[in-house]
């Protein structure tokens, strides 16, 4: 991606730029030229323009004159992006209609063929005053309450007059370069073009809905303004970012469910009559349902087929919802929660919804995910982490838990830094009476006892080793053993009258409060300069119940106010240490969504690092949101939360995709794991960007194999290189597996293909260890158990050659599996339960023209 930053001063009529991560940039006769990172098309009408536009630090290329992407004309609205359309009429009845949202098109003189013909009416229409068609009939944009339209709408207001009936009559349509208003919150950075459509309102209450447009990623972000023009309050009871009405119902729906361990399980199912909603309540986006959703028409599949993908930059409850109407159509809905939900507009004032994005793609779920994972890369994370490489951390927490010191920490610091790891990442435990999950939540001040040299003399010693040093906080929470609640027990969340709830023994701290905010800042900004902290890993686990702050007069706003008093929280200690890369963490997936990685470009998937289920949980999350934002450790086995073993191979090649880092007491490895990890450290970082920044591709799922095989792909943008994933499951045996297809290659390009080496354990054998070695053992003897510390046997070395259209054509033949009887050979793979292997591709040459 492109960074450029715009200096303070102007230079002969041109802005003077400053570049980082920089692609080569020079001026030349008042002309910018750029060199373009290789995943931006150069075909692209927005590329051939050749010019440079920059707004907020992102890039972009668009024309010089006039707009390409947004044209209002004839009572028509046409915004374009790369690939897709969106396509509105705005005038009958005072209302906006949805004509298109899809594939490209272009649209003939007023879009007379698009355009619903309906000459009487329909049974049953409710009619205004003036209207031929009813609202009920139409697919719109935004709808009137009560008036004709009697599905779920966006927008429901309690209005002067008492009541909730209204009208919302267009009035204009005007559109400009960057981003609509942000409202507090975070949004989509580098937006190209901006609609606005404005309509009045009933009893003063004015809607302006926002369209900004991402051309190169095929994201249109969506939002609502609400503004009070009338002289009396109004209470808002929902304001959804997105009302999108389509045509027919033949779609599947799939949302990304689950629990804490078990976050981002897509479940598909099929629409039906009536109202499918989702979302989360718990003041948190959530592990229940990911804000991430998509609808996939007819028969589309992975690879094929019409896909839409909706997303919500927003952290707190939120509701998403597909309704199919008596017609058969369907509408879309998404946004903030109106769960407890209640906001008064007071005259003059104005509400801004957090942004909802959507997406097309008529490539399949894979184009789909293609799409949300170079929106996110290039127009949420935060510009100075967006591409840059991301270190190989380890983490104390599953080696230690509370109970470390000083001493067992830098001789885990050691051993690390030995294997190659980069950074050192202190987890929770160091401050306060923090010895359980019982005290000292609030009380960031250093635990001597543990750190009798401080976080200061610990980086250092840290730092000495050629590691960096990370920090662990949890700063939205507060035990009741804590002097912080000593101090302010009215701090914490409660509600009158009620004993407040606790989750994992703790309680949330009240964000509304300005002073509870000032002392987050305070505290963990004091911290943060106290040390040489290089990284965050920013924890909250527990959901928020018992919503009320005595900061409110409208108890309604609570769950929303809260939120914007966490990016208020965020905007300060963020933005005061661009250069520390922060970790977004919520007992793992709790709180992972485009809100949160605004700031904090990687998260902390799931507190499950099993490798087995973290390829659901990593396939899962893949389908909306790219690699380089999930933080993936190698933790001990057997796993800590499923007592499951999977060799150690398998959970590096696993977390590999991923943000690798290690979760264990590596001061208890053997002399063969740490040659293993250190083996996989340098695979890893040679391999980094691919595995970072590469487009991803699920060639198998784990969610449709019967024995949960899985397989993932990157590639880079460029296609001279890419890197295989193939997770067995359980074992299958005795079979003859298909080749191994690889698509997305350069056809003409020659590979090299290798398998990363891996060793096998002797004790892996059993009582067949004298079929492998030329001497008689006692598989359950010493002799087998010492040598296998010291001894293991190389495993298969696979090397090929082939051509891309070859590999997506017929695939890749591998070596036939162990089968027991047929006994040892070297040419053959030596699988077990959740084995797994790594193959790296490299271009080597061409196809020769004939
Ligand atoms: C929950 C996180 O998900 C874990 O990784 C760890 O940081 C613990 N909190 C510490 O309390």
């Amino acid at each position: 991606m492109i960074q450029i930053q715009r200096d303070a001063h102007r230079d002969q009529g041109n802005e003077k730029l400053r570049l980082e991560n920089t692609p080569q940039i020079a001026t030349k006769e008042n002309r910018l030229f750029v060199v373009l990172p290789d995943d931006v098309d150069w075909r692209s009408p927005v590329a051939r323009a050749g010019w440079l536009w920059y707004t907020g630090g992102a890039a972009q290329l668009r024309k010089a004159e006039g707009s390409i992407m947004i044209r209002v004309h004839d009572g028509l609205i046409e915004m374009h992006t790369q690939n897709t359309s969106y396509i509105l009429a705005t005038g009958q009845g005072g209302l906006a209609e949805n004509l298109h949202y899809g594939a490209k098109m272009r649209v003939h003189g007023a879009g007379e063929a698009l355009r619903a013909k309906v000459a009487v009416g329909f049974g049953g229409d409710v009619l205004r005053p003036g209207d031929t068609v009813s609202p009920g009939a139409m697919r719109l944009e935004l709808s009137p309450t009560q008036r004709g339209d009697f599905r779920e709408g966006a927008l429901l207001a309690k209005l002067p007059h008492g009541g909730f009936s209204a009208d919302f009559t267009y009035k204009t349509a005007t559109h400009g370069q960057g981003p609509a208003p942000g409202g507090g919150m975070p949004q989509g950075r580098g937006a190209g073009e901006t609609l606005c459509l404005s309509f009045a309102g009933t009893g003063g209450l004015e809607v302006e809905l926002f369209y900004s447009l991402f051309y190169d990623t095929d994201v249109i972000a969506k939002k609502m303004r609400l503004t009070n023009r009338g002289g009396e309050a109004i209470e808002l009871r929902r304001c959804f970012s997105t009302q999108l009405d389509l045509p027919g119902c033949d779609y599947t729906l799939t949302t990304l469910n689950g629990a804490w361990g078990r976050e981002c399980m897509p479940e598909k199912r099929a629409l039906a009559p009536g109202v499918a909603a989702f979302g989360s309540t718990s003041g948190h986006s959530g592990n229940r349902c990911n804000p991430f959703f998509m609808l996939a028409r007819g028969e589309a599949c992975e690879t094929a087929g019409e896909v839409y993908g909706f997303n919500l930059v927003y952290s707190g409850s939120h509701r998403g919802s597909v309704e199919v109407d008596g017609f058969g159509r369907t509408r879309v809905m998404q946004g903030l929660s109106d769960e407890a939900f209640s906001w008064t507009l007071n005259p003059g004032e104005s509400f801004i919804t957090p942004e909802a994005v959507l997406s097309f793609s008529a490539e399949g779920y894979r184009g789909l995910s293609h799409n949300m994972h170079r929106f996110v890369r290039r127009h949420i994370l935060p510009p100075r982490w967006a591409t840059a490489p991301r270190p190989v951390l380890v983490n104390n927490w599953e080696g230690t838990y509370f109970n470390f010191t000083e001493g067992k920490l830098l001789r885990m610091a050691r051993v690390a830094a030995r294997l190659g790891v980069e950074l050192f990442v202190l987890d929770d435990g160091w401050f306060g009476a923090r010895n359980s999950e019982n005290a000292g939540l609030g009380d960031y001040n250093v635990n001597r006892k543990k750190l009798p040299g401080g976080l200061a003399s610990l980086a250092r010693s840290v730092n000495a080793l050629g590691m960096d040093f990370g920090l662990w906080f949890e700063p939205e929470m507060v035990n009741e053993d804590s002097d912080l609640y000593r101090a302010h027990p009215d701090w914490a969340i409660r509600t009158p009258g009620l004993s407040p709830a606790k989750g994992r023994k703790q309680y949330a701290l009240d964000l509304c409060r300005p002073e509870v905010r000032e002392y987050i800042i305070r505290s963990v900004g004091g911290v943060l300069d106290s040390a040489n902290i290089r990284y965050v890993k920013w924890d909250m686990n527990r959901d928020i119940s018992d919503g009320y702050s005595p900061a409110l007069h409208n108890q309604g706003e609570f769950g929303h106010r809260r939120v914007l008093g966490l990016y208020e929280v965020l905007d300060n200690i963020c933005g005061a240490h661009e250069d520390i890369l922060f970790e977004g963490c919520a007992s793992g997936g709790n709180r992972f969504d485009l809100g949160m990685l605004y700031y904090m470009p990687q998260v902390w998937l799931s507190d499950d690092s099993d490798a087995h289920m973290r390829q659901k949980i990593q396939t899962g999350a893949s389908f909306g949101y790219p690699q380089c934002v999930m933080g993936c450790h190698v933790s001990a086995v057997p796993n800590h939360q499923t007592l499951r073993n999977t060799p150690l191979d398998t959970r590096f090649n696993t977390a590999a995709f991923g943000l690798l880092g290690y979760e264990l007491d590596m001061t208890a490895l053997t002399a063969a794991q740490k040659g293993d990890i250190k083996a996989q450290i340098a695979f890893y970082k040679k391999h980094r960007r691919l595995l970072q920044q590469g487009d991803f591709y699920r060639l198998e799922s784990p969610f449709d194999s019967a024995h949960g095989a899985c397989r993932w792909m990157v590639a880079a943008p460029s296609r001279d290189a890419a890197l295989v994933g193939d997770f067995e499951g359980l074992l299958w045996p005795n079979s003859t597996r298909p080749n191994m297809r690889l698509p997305g290659l350069n056809p003409d390009a020659l590979y090299d293909i290798a398998v990363r080496a891996q060793k096998i354990d002797l004790d892996a054998f059993g009582g067949l260890i004298n079929y492998v070695l030329p001497v008689h053992l006692n598989p359950d003897g010493m002799l087998v158990k010492t040598a296998a510390k010291v001894y293991r046997l190389d495993g298969e070395a696979e090397s090929y050659q082939a051509y891309g259209s070859q590999l997506a054509a017929a695939g890749l033949a591998r070596l036939q599996e162990f089968t027991g009887a047929g006994g040892y050979s070297p040419q053959l793979r030596f699988l077990t339960d959740f084995a797994s292997r790594l193959y790296v591709l490299r271009r080597i040459g061409e196809k020769r023209a004939r």
